[in-house]
C-alpha cells in the first residue's frame, strides 16, 4: 500500500490532468460518464462548458490560474499536438499487457507462498516481498487503465487459471523450481519493460524535438514503468540466488515458461 500511496498524488489527483496522453480520446466520453465518476479525467475546457457542474464544484477547484512553483510550472508553455492513432494505440495496449502480467505474478506467488514456506520457512520474507512488490504493480496498472478507459484483456480468465496452475505447479516440483519459474518470468518481464520504456523515450524525444509539451502523466508513465522493471530485475535475481539454476530440467522449465510468457504477451497485446 505504500507504493500506491506513493503513486497516488500523481495518478488520481482530484485535478484534471495538464495533459493526458490519452486525452484525445477521452473526449468521446459521454457527460453522464463523466459525471458519475469520482476521479475525473475531463479535460478542463468540457469541464468548463458545463455551468451547472461548475456552478456545484467546491471553493478550492474554483481558481484555475496556476500560481506558482509547481503548479506554475505544469502551466503549458509549449504547443501540444494529439497523440498519433499509433501512439495512442501503443499506449492502450502496453497498459493493457502489463496488468495482464501483473496479473499473473501475483497469482503465481500468491499459488507458490503457502508451499514453499511449508518446506522453506526462511523463504516466507522473500516470498512476501516479491508479492507485495508485485501487488503494488498491480494495483498501478489497474488505476492507470481505469483512467484511461483502457479496457483489460480479454484472456483475463484464462490468465487468471494458468498463473495459478504455474505457480502451484512449479512450488510442489521444489523450491529450485519456483524460483527458475520466477527467474523464466522476469527474464522475458524484464525484457518486455525495458523495450516499452525505449519506445516511451523514443515517443518523448521526438516531441520534445518537434517543440511539443511533453505532458507530465506520459513522463511519469516512463519513470514508472523504470522502476517496475528495476524491481522485476530484483526479482530475477532474488531467484537465481536462491537456486534457480538448480531446477531439474532447468532448461526445459524455464524454456518453456519463458515461451509461455511471450506468447501471452503477444495475445495480451491484441485482445
Ligand atoms: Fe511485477
Ligand atoms: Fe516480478
Amino acid at each position: 500500500m505504500a507504493l500506491y500511496s506513493s503513486i497516488r498524488p500523481v495518478f488520481l489527483s482530484s485535478q484534471p490532468p495538464v495533459y493526458d496522453f490519452l486525452a484525445p480520446s477521452l473526449f468521446k466520453i459521454s457527460r453522464v460518464a463523466c459525471s458519475a465518476r469520482h476521479i475525473s479525467t475531463t479535460p478542463r475546457r468540457f469541464a468548463q462548458s458545463n455551468s451547472k457542474d461548475a456552478a456545484s464544484s467546491p471553493p478550492s477547484e474554483a481558481p484555475r490560474t496556476p500560481k506558482s512553483g509547481a503548479e506554475a510550472a505544469l502551466k503549458p508553455s509549449a504547443p501540444s499536438k494529439a497523440l498519433t492513432q499509433a501512439q495512442r494505440d501503443f499506449l492502450s495496449s502496453a497498459l493493457r499487457v502489463n496488468q495482464a502480467g501483473e496479473l499473473a505474478a501475483t497469482l503465481i506467488y500468491k499459488a507458490q507462498t503457502p508451499v514453499v514456506v511449508a518446506s522453506h520457512p526462511h523463504l516466507r520474507p522473500l516470498m512476501k516481498h516479491m508479492y507485495d512488490q508485485e501487488d503494488g504493480h498491480f494495483i498501478t496498472f489497474n488505476s492507470l487503465l481505469a483512467r484511461h478507459r483502457v479496457r483489460p484483456t480479454a484472456m483475463y480468465p484464462l490468465w487468471t487459471f494458468a498463473a495459478s496452475a504455474l505457480g502451484w505447479g512449479t512450488a510442489i516440483m521444489g523450491r529450485e523450481a519456483a524460483m527458475a519459474c520466477t527467474e523464466a518470468v522476469e527474464t522475458e518481464i524484464g525484457t518486455h519493460y525495458n523495450e516499452q520504456v525505449g519506445v516511451l523515450l523514443e515517443m518523448v524525444a521526438k516531441m520534445e524535438e518537434s517543440g511539443e509539451e511533453v505532458g507530465e502523466e506520459l513522463k511519469s508513465l516512463v519513470e514508472t514503468i523504470r522502476r517496475i522493471r528495476d524491481e522485476e530485475l530484483e526479482h530475477l535475481d532474488h531467484a537465481v540466488e536462491n537456486d534457480a539454476q538448480k531446477a531439474v530440467p532447468h532448461e526445459l522449465l524455464t524454456g518453456v515458461i519463458r515461451a509461455g510468457c511471450r506468447g501471452a504477451i503477444w495475445v495480451s497485446e491484441r485482445v
